[in-house]
């Protein structure tokens, strides 16, 4: 498995503090069958973790799992909170996308509602080229109240991505519910851990993988993992066959 949202760096958000946490969430990772990790500190959000620290974090963490002999592979990412001033930022370098080609981007949306101007920033980032993935829409408020409100942003070759421990009831029978309406009617393309901590977030993919194989067969999990390894090899993805929940 491929987990494109992770905060296993140490030190620089709310993820772990100290390298010794971070390998304790790798090893987990790897039990797991994680064998890749977009490692995506939180920016623009209570932290601004810049591009150039990220590189010389994931380097690090890189060198101390290949001493340790820890079978697991980081990239850098970053899980970039939206704000009017995106564009800029990417225009002086200051955004790590999740592929190398500089396609995929990692928008976080503020919990309680999608800004008003969200939708004309996904649509100058798609003019550019770039393909916003809308982390975690299952705990936006707006989404929760209408998760058909992805529809659009779908049209328009935006991507979603679910945060396994929702799906695997750890927000709640709600959250839950909506998670699996969610991929039954297509609207998220991939599943991530969004994991924190071994200690109160941990990784939950294998059960939630586990979840979608046996509610929505084993099809929807193959295409689900193929779209981590499009994503990661900065191949086109699109969103398919997605409906409104009804
Ligand atoms: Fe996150």
């Amino acid at each position: 498995m491929i987990d494109l949202h992770c905060h296993i760096l140490p030190g620089i958000d709310d993820g772990p503090k100290t390298v010794k946490e971070s390998i304790a969430m790798a090893e987990e990772a790897v039990r797991q069958g994680i064998t890749h990790i977009l490692c995506t500190p939180h920016h623009n959000q209570r932290f601004s973790n810049e591009k150039s620290d990220v590189l010389v974090a994931v380097e690090d963490l890189q060198k101390e799992l290949d001493r340790q002999s820890i079978l697991l592979t980081l990239f850098e990412g970053q899980e970039v909170r939206i704000s009017r001033n995106l564009i800029d930022e990417i225009n002086s370098d200051k955004i790590l996308f999740a592929d190398v080609t500089d396609r995929y981007l990692l928008a976080e949306l503020p919990t309680n509602n999608i800004p008003e101007y969200t939708e004309s920033l996904f649509y100058e980032l798609r003019q550019m080229g770039i393909v916003p993935i809308i982390v975690h829409p299952e705990r936006n408020r707006g989404f929760q109240e209408n998760p058909n409100l992805l529809l659009p942003y779908l049209n328009m070759g935006c991507l979603a991505q679910l945060t396994a421990p929702s799906i695997a009831g750890v927000y709640g029978k709600q959250i839950k519910k909506l998670s699996e309406e969610l991929v039954q009617n297509r609207l998220v393309q991939m599943i991530a851990s969004d994991a924190h901590s071994r200690k109160d977030r941990d990784f939950y993919m294998e059960k939630a993988y586990s979840i979608v194989e046996k509610k929505f067969g084993p099809t929807v999990i193959e295409e689900m993992d193929q779209v981590t390894r499009d994503i990661i090899n900065g191949e086109q993805v699109y969103a398919k066959d997605f409906r409104p929940i009804v």
